[in-house]
Formats: C-alpha cells, sequence, structure tokens
C-alpha cells in the first residue's frame, strides 16, 4: 500500500529539478537585472549635473525605465516560480493520497476484505506523515539551488586575488636605496598595443624631474608603474639598486607618496583626511604644516575649518581647497619619494601661487617625479623628460630642450605657452593678492606667507 504513494515520487523529483535549474536561470537573471538599475541610478546621480547641461535627463530616465522594466519582469518571473511550487506540490501530495486511497478502497471492499479501515487509516496517516516532509524537502532543494546561483555571483569576487602581490622572496626596501632607474621598459595595458616602449631614464636621489607631453603619451602610466600597481612587461625599474619586483608592496608604497591627477578625499572631515598620510599626526602637528604650507588659508574659510565634513569626494570644496589638502596630506607622510601627477584644471593666480608654493616646498630636497601640466612646475624641475606616444624622446634642461627646438619645443608652445602663465610676473600675483585680501576672502597675513617666496 505505502509502495503506491511512491508512484508520485518521480513526479516530485522531476518538478524539484525543474524548479531547480529553470529558477536558478531566473534567480540570475533577475539579480543581474536589479544589478543594473542600481548601478544606472549611481551613475545617473553621480553624472546628473552633466546630464542636465546636455539635456539627456529624458533619456537616461527612459533608459532607467527599461532596465527597472527588465528587472520587474524577471523579478515578476520568479516570484511566479516560487509562488506556484508550493500548490503543485501540494496537488502531488493530495494525488498520491487519492491514489492510495483509490487502490486500498478497492482491496477493502472486494471479494475478499484484506485490509480493515483502521489499516486504510492507519496507512493514509503514515503516508502523509513521510510525504509532506519529502515534499518541504523538495522546495529546500530549490532554495538552496537559487542561493547557490546567487553564492556564484559572490564567490567571484571574494576569490578574485590581487594581479600584484609581493614575490615570495620580497625583502624590504633598504632605507638607503633612492632614486628612480627605468631599465628598457615595455608596458602594455591590452595585448599588442603598447603604452611605454622601451623606455630608459634615471632621477638621482634628491632630484625633481618633471615629464611632459601630450594627453595620452603614457604619464600617469609611468607612476602607475613605479608605485607597482601594474608590473612592466618587459625590463625593470628599480629603486636604488633593488628592482621593485622583489620589494615589499608595503615598504614600498612606505617610501613613496602619489597625489594622483584627480586627487581623492574621503567622506570624512578635513582633519582626518590630512591625517591619512600619518594616522598618528597630532592635530597641533597639523595645523602647524597647514600655516606652514599655506593651506590653513584655504581651509580657515569653510564652514566648519578643519572639522569641515568633506562630502561627495570633495563636492563641497574647490578645486584649489582640494589640491592643498592632498598636498597637506602628502607632507604629513614625508615619503622619500614624491610622485605627482598634476591636475590640468586651471587654478585662478591666487590660487596658483599658492599651490606652487606648497609644491616647492614638497619638492625641496625630495626625490620627485612631477607630471607637469604648469610652466611654473616645469620651470622648479632640474630635469625635463618629455613623452610621445609611449616613447622617451627627449631630455635635458628647459634651455637644452628649448635650444633643440624639437619636440619639448613644440609641446610648450601648444599648451604651456597658452596657459599664459609666463606673463603672469611677482608683480601681479601682488596685485591679484591684495584685491583677494581686500575683498576679505583671505587673511592677510596668509597672503603674506603665501608672497614668500
Ligand atoms: N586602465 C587602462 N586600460 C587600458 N588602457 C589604458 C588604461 N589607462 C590608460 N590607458 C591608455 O594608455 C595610454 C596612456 O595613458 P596615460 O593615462 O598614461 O596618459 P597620460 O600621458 O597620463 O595622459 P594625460 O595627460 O591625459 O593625463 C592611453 O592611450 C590610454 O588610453
Ligand atoms: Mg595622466
Amino acid at each position: 500500500l505505502a509502495l503506491t504513494s511512491l508512484v508520485v515520487v518521480p513526479g516530485i523529483i522531476f518538478i524539484a529539478v525543474l524548479f531547480g535549474t529553470v529558477g536558478q536561470r531566473i534567480m540570475l537573471a533577475s539579480q543581474r537585472a536589479s544589478g543594473e538599475v542600481s548601478g544606472q541610478i549611481a551613475e545617473n546621480l553621480s553624472g546628473i549635473q552633466v546630464a542636465k547641461a546636455f539635456n539627456r535627463e529624458d533619456e537616461l530616465a527612459e533608459h532607467l525605465m527599461s532596465l527597472n522594466q527588465k528587472a520587474y519582469r524577471y523579478g515578476f518571473r520568479f516570484m511566479i516560480l516560487m509562488t506556484s511550487m508550493q500548490p503543485l506540490m501540494a496537488a502531488i501530495g493530495q494525488f498520491a493520497i487519492a491514489a492510495m486511497l483509490f487502490v486500498a478502497g478497492s482491496l477493502a471492499v472486494g471479494v475478499l476484505p484484506l485490509l480493515s479501515f483502521g489499516d486504510i487509516f492507519l496507512g493514509i496517516s503514515l503516508v502523509r506523515g513521510i510525504m509532506f516532509p519529502l515534499l518541504g524537502l523538495s522546495m529546500m532543494a530549490t532554495q538552496v539551488q537559487s542561493s547557490l546561483a546567487a553564492m556564484d555571483r559572490v564567490t567571484d569576487v571574494l576569490e578574485s586575488k590581487p594581479a600584484i602581490t609581493d614575490a615570495p622572496n620580497a625583502v624590504a626596501l633598504r632605507p638607503e636605496n633612492d632614486g628612480i632607474y627605468f631599465k628598457n621598459v615595455v608596458f602594455e595595458y591590452l595585448k599588442d598595443t603598447p603604452v611605454l616602449k622601451n623606455v630608459t631614464f634615471s632621477i638621482n636621489p634628491g632630484e625633481t624631474v618633471a615629464i611632459v607631453g601630450h594627453t595620452g603619451a603614457g604619464k600617469t602610466t609611468i607612476a602607475a608603474l613605479v608605485n607597482r600597481f601594474y608590473d612592466p612587461k618587459e625590463g625593470a625599474i628599480f629603486i636604488g639598486d633593488q628592482n621593485i619586483r622583489d620589494v615589499q608592496l608595503h615598504s614600498l608604497h612606505h617610501a613613496m607618496s602619489l597625489i594622483p591627477q584627480e586627487p581623492y578625499l574621503f567622506d570624512d572631515t578635513v582633519m582626518e583626511n590630512i591625517r591619512y598620510g600619518k594616522p598618528d599626526a597630532t592635530d597641533e602637528e597639523i595645523m602647524e604644516l597647514c600655516t606652514m604650507i599655506g593651506a590653513d588659508e584655504f581651509i580657515e574659510v569653510l564652514a566648519n575649518g578643519y572639522s569641515t565634513r568633506v562630502i561627495q569626494s570633495g563636492k563641497n570644496l574647490s578645486a584649489g581647497q582640494r589640491q592643498m589638502i592632498t598636498i597637506a596630506r602628502t607632507m604629513l607622510a614625508n615619503p622619500k619619494i614624491l610622485i605627482l601627477d598634476e591636475a590640468t584644471s586651471r587654478l585662478d593666480a591666487y590660487s596658483e601661487s599658492l599651490v606652487q608654493d606648497a609644491q616647492e616646498l614638497l619638492f625641496h630636497d625630495r626625490t620627485t617625479v612631477v607630471i607637469a601640466h604648469r610652466l611654473t612646475t616645469i620651470a622648479n624641475a632640474s630635469r625635463v623628460l618629455v613623452f610621445d606616444h609611449g616613447v622617451l624622446v627627449e631630455q635635458g634642461t628647459i634651455e637644452e630642450l628649448l635650444a633643440k627646438n624639437g619636440a619639448f619645443k613644440a609641446v610648450y608652445e601648444t599648451y604651456y605657452a597658452h596657459q599664459g602663465i609666463e606673463e603672469i610676473t611677482e608683480e601681479r600675483l601682488e596685485v591679484a593678492r591684495t584685491v583677494v585680501a581686500q575683498q576679505g576672502g583671505v587673511k592677510s597675513e596668509g597672503s603674506e606667507s603665501g608672497a614668500a617666496k
């Protein structure tokens, strides 16, 4: 009798498997679709001003709507599947009991009754006792499967390994090692599209070298390679006599600081953003440093001074304020080697001069590579390296390079000369400072420190 109930077992298994595989697929699709929706929302929010400026709001809204509808469709299908599961399984259970009753009934009322009603009742109770947990189990199996689908996406992230790690025999960067040496470095982000082609140069300890070149020439890539964010395809990079491939990353990054082209600020106070360079620095130490480099002028005009919260990585600060905070952060870290990827953003002459003064202090007696967009920065460098499409085409002092009348001259004429910075003399700066001071924008004693070059 009990065997009769087993008739439905293949049915249950079939349904469980069907729901499992189909369910898993729909579940994945639905998760992916809702991921797309949240990604798009995040992008729309961060690009909202650009969208408005170009009158693209409607288009973005439409795109979001279509993504949303897709997520809705998959979500709906998944829900239908999930909710139909229970009644379907219950129906199968009831069908099994009906089949049993039919068989048992015919046995009980036949010519020679084999079963008493008591036996039948007992049998049905037993089968119900087994059947429903069995159904529950198969439903759980479906749920486990869909959870596994979700787990798949999580493990993809969890199991991704950092591409660059310490070599097994890595040692700390020795304190006496300084200076940067590129030896025949070839690098490509994508296969067969070299971004740096056989680059060789040296930057001596304590020297400030400017890197210039047209956009896309590979300047930021050099900064990334010195920090070993990537390994070169061929050739090697040395700090002193140590190949950075054999150096512990931690000690490498302790010895050098990078001020990236787009400085990054954390959603915390200005004070904490500066302290990031040296976690155990005291408030006094930070304020003293800021006074020294003239950053306090920028900071003290903020609503809450040093306690002002930076929001959305610095949207509530001006470009000059952001730069001064990152300069202060780096000076606090006091690295042996500095790499500065100068932003192209044009500051007003006054802010520019403050940032410039602060940078000079930062470069002082420190091995510095500065990817230069400002003529004033180049003027401070003892040598200039000129890159063009990943090739080091010229190097030398500014005078040498200008006299050569080659690539540097061309770069110089196309954009540095257009900046017109060379026409801003000390005299004009002084006028600008006085105007700013008169308008009460900044404190006058600060502008004196800014002027003291
Ligand atoms: N993460 C990346 N993946 C693929 N290609 C990249 C990546 N970063 C940069 N590139 C490519 O490498 C080349 C050099 O880029 P790089 O950022 O070094 O230029 P750059 O000299 O710093 O330019 P800019 O003056 O505009 O900052 C460019 O052709 C760029 O498209
Ligand atoms: Mg760059």
